[in-house]
């Protein structure tokens, strides 16, 4: 199969769409689970997901299930949710809270931090301390949890280094979830993606997130030679100044993307009429007009901080033609609802636009199933950052096959 994948990604025409297998065939969405989701730092939720002692969420993804729980040192852990007994699902649940995680099969008893704590008639040479649970990498990084399901996980330093201040200034430690929402998209997790990268459909699709979002490509994209019009400028001179790192930084290997992005004209927020949809702000952003941190990190998760609250995206592949996309509006954990915000105030313009992309992806889909279709040449003004998605996918996936094999002289 790799050697089909690779010549098939040897006919790509940079420029343009991927041929259909990439969004169609079930062993490319293998390949693309096993080289990209099983290999690369995910995003899992923001950290604050897990109020408490003992709350736990489950997560699949693709043949693995993960449990993260919180333990009682606060700090927030990640364990393949599978027994060490007989190998059950340890949490049943996508999510909970208890004291103890307890296997629902024969009730082995694991301590939050992974340790097998009690495991009845097991005889006198069984050795619980082989027993924990298997770990799977994790980092919190300023509030945002990810995940590798790797034995050797990448580095995460340059990455964390590099996001950690930009992330500082909204304070999501200081974060609740005001509410979730998790939708499945008709689509590939690709598709997801290329929509995601560009504003070209914005104007024909979005009218809720068009009061306050740009359609300018320069926003939502990747400045080929790293310089930005001069208001864009101003609007990054004028942040730092105030202590919020904004600058665009987009990694060499084209991995994820960092910048504080204006809004338009006098907007402060993703609301219907552009103000701040909370008063009790999350965060010590100085200014309401500060306009968007735009994080993007392939091949989980896009994310907006604003002045008063924040969004995180996290997309999960569930089948080559299915997506799930899990929203989460994150407040300061002392606003209260129907006092510093209405709920619908503050979802409705990405609850809008999440379902207008599920229809734009899903359409993207049927219509690339069609025999007759062939990939067409991305807009190099509108879709540079959908160029950007597709190069870093044909080279990280490139990267990650067994190399091709060359016939023998
Ligand atoms: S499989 Fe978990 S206790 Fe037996
Ligand atoms: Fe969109």
């Amino acid at each position: 199969m790799s050697q089909a994948i690779h010549e098939l990604l040897a006919r790509h025409r940079p420029g343009h769409a991927l041929e259909q297998p990439f969004y169609t065939d079930p062993d490319i969405f293998r390949t693309d689970m096993e080289t990209i989701f099983y290999r690369e730092w995910l995003f899992a939720i923001p950290a604050c997901e897990l109020e408490k002692t003992g709350s736990y969420v489950t997560q699949q993804i693709g043949a693995y299930n993960v449990v993260l729980v919180r333990g009682a040192d606060g700090e927030i852990r990640a364990f393949h949710n599978t027994c060490r007994h007989r190998g059950s699902v340890l949490c049943k649940h996508e999510r909970g809270v208890g004291p103890k995680l307890v296997c629902p099969y024969h009730q082995w008893t694991y301590e939050l931090d992974g340790r097998l704590l009690w495991a009845r008639d097991m005889g006198p040479d069984f050795d619980a301390s082989r027993h924990g649970l298997r770990p799977v990498h994790c980092r919190n990084l300023a509030g945002l949890i990810y995940i590798c399901l790797a034995e050797e996980a990448p580095d995460f330093e340059a990455f964390a280094a590099k996001v950690g201040p930009y992330l500082a200034p909204h304070d999501l430690g200081n974060a609740k979830v005001a509410h979730q929402s998790s939708i499945i998209e008709n689509g590939n997790w690709k598709l997801v993606w290329e929509n995601n990268r560009e504003c070209y459909h914005c104007a024909g699709n979005h009218p809720s997130l068009c009061r306050t979002f740009p359609e300018d490509p320069v926003i939502g994209g990747v400045a080929a030679d790293g310089s930005f019009p001069a208001p864009v400028e101003a609007h990054f001179s004028r942040l730092e100044g105030m202590g919020a790192p904004s600058r665009f930084f987009l990694d060499p290997e084209g991995t994820y993307r960092v910048a504080r992005m204006p809004l338009l004209e006098g907007a402060e927020s993703y609301t219907m009429d552009g103000k701040i949809a909370v008063t009790k702000r999350l965060g010590h952003i100085p200014a309401r007009d500060a306009g968007t941190l735009l994080l993007f990190s392939y091949p989980t998760t896009w994310n907006h901080f604003l002045s008063d609250h924040s969004i995180t995206f996290r997309v999960t592949p569930i089948s080559p033609m299915e997506t799930r996309v899990t929203t989460t509006w994150l407040v300061h954990k002392d606003a209260v609802e129907g006092v510093d915000y209405d709920l619908k105030r503050l979802t409705e313009v990405w609850t809008h636009t999440n379902d207008e992309d599920r229809e734009v992806v899903e359409n993207n889909q049927r219509g690339i199933n069609s025999p007759v279709y062939e990939p067409g040449p991305y807009s190099t003004v509108q879709e540079d950052g959908v160029i950007q998605f597709v190069a870093w996918y044909c080279a990280t996936l490139a990267r990650a096959l067994p190399p091709l094999r060359v016939a023998a002289e």
